[in-house]
């Protein structure tokens, strides 16, 4: 009498399995599927990939407000510059001295945001992928032990000026190499305001603005 109550119970168990187990079985292929081979029909120029670094923030970008009291200008930003193009100084304190970079750096500077004991926005960096920071950008100990010399720092070329109408989109007047992340530099709140784009959104850059170089293919024309 036991052994059947076993058994018939062991059954009923295992019906209830099998049935259940069809049951999430066939619901896993109520949806139609082939296989496709996954293939990138829309290859990036790798040049150009660079550009597209940042797209996934250009959304938030275009909503952000702009933080008035806390905006770089073109002056500051190559006041800590030895000509354009040159890295930066670091012009603040570092915690860990002994440390070359990596995420010590990149903990405020990946995404950059608001820092408040430094009371300003930490400027994205546009090459996060090399890590060894602090072989090219230092803290400037002194400016008094060096004699003025006949250096010159070179002037950054103007902004504002460079498109050929009035609603033309400005040629690129900067060089591209170490540049190519240009939402690094030209959004969020870090950008300086000369430079901060109104259309983060239109996330292929290159696909209007051109670098400056390019003109040189061109023929000179009578055209004004
Ligand atoms: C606590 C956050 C924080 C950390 C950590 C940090 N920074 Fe910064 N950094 C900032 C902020 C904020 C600024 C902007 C300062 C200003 O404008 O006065 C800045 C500015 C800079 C600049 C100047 C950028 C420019 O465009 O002029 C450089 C270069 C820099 N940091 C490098 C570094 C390096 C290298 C490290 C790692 C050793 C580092 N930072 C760690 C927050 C940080
Ligand atoms: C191989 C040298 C090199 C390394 C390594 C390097 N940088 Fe730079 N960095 C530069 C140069 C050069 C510029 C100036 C680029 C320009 O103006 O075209 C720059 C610019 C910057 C800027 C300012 C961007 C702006 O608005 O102009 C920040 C911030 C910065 N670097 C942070 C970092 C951090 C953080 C690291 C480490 C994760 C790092 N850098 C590693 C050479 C380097
Ligand atoms: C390291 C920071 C940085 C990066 C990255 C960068 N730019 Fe710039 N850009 C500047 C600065 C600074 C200026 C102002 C002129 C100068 O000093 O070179 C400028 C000027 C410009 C101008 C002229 C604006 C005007 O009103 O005349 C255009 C257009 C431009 N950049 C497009 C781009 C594009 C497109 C990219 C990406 C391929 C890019 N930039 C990447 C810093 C940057
Ligand atoms: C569909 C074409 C197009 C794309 C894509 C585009 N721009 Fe522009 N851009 C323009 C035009 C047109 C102007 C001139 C706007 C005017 O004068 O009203 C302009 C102006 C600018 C300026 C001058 C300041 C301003 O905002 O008017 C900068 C800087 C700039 N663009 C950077 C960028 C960057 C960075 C990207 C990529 C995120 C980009 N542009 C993508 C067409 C484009």
């Amino acid at each position: 009498m036991k052994r059947l109550v076993v058994i018939s119970l062991f059954t009923l168990l295992f019906a209830a399995f099998i049935f259940v187990w069809n049951k999430s079985y066939e619901s896993g292929l109520e949806d139609a599927y082939i296989s496709l081979e996954v293939v990138n029909d829309n290859p990036l120029i790798p040049s150009e990939s660079g550009v597209f670094e940042r797209s996934k923030f250009a959304l938030d970008y275009a909503k952000m407000p702009v933080d008035k009291n806390h905006q770089r200008s073109l002056n500051s930003y190559y006041s800590n510059r030895a000509y354009p193009g040159a890295p930066p100084s670091i012009p603040h304190d570092i915690k860990q001295d002994n440390s070359i970079g990596e995420n010590d750096c990149l903990k405020c500077h990946q995404n950059g945001g608001f820092v408040q004991k430094f009371d300003a926005y930490a400027p994205v960096v546009p090459h996060p992928k090399m890590v060894n920071c602090r072989q090219c950008h230092v803290v400037e100990k002194t400016s008094k032990d060096f004699k003025s010399n006949s250096f010159y720092k070179n002037k950054p070329p103007t902004v504002g000026k460079n498109n050929a109408l009035l609603t033309s989109p400005p040629i690129i007047p900067h060089q591209i190499q170490m540049r190519e992340n240009c939402l690094s530099c030209h959004a969020g709140p870090s950008a300086p305001k000369e430079i901060r784009v109104s259309h983060p959104e239109r996330v292929n850059c290159r696909q209007c603005h051109v670098p400056k170089n390019d003109s040189a293919i061109f023929k000179r024309s009578s055209y004004e």
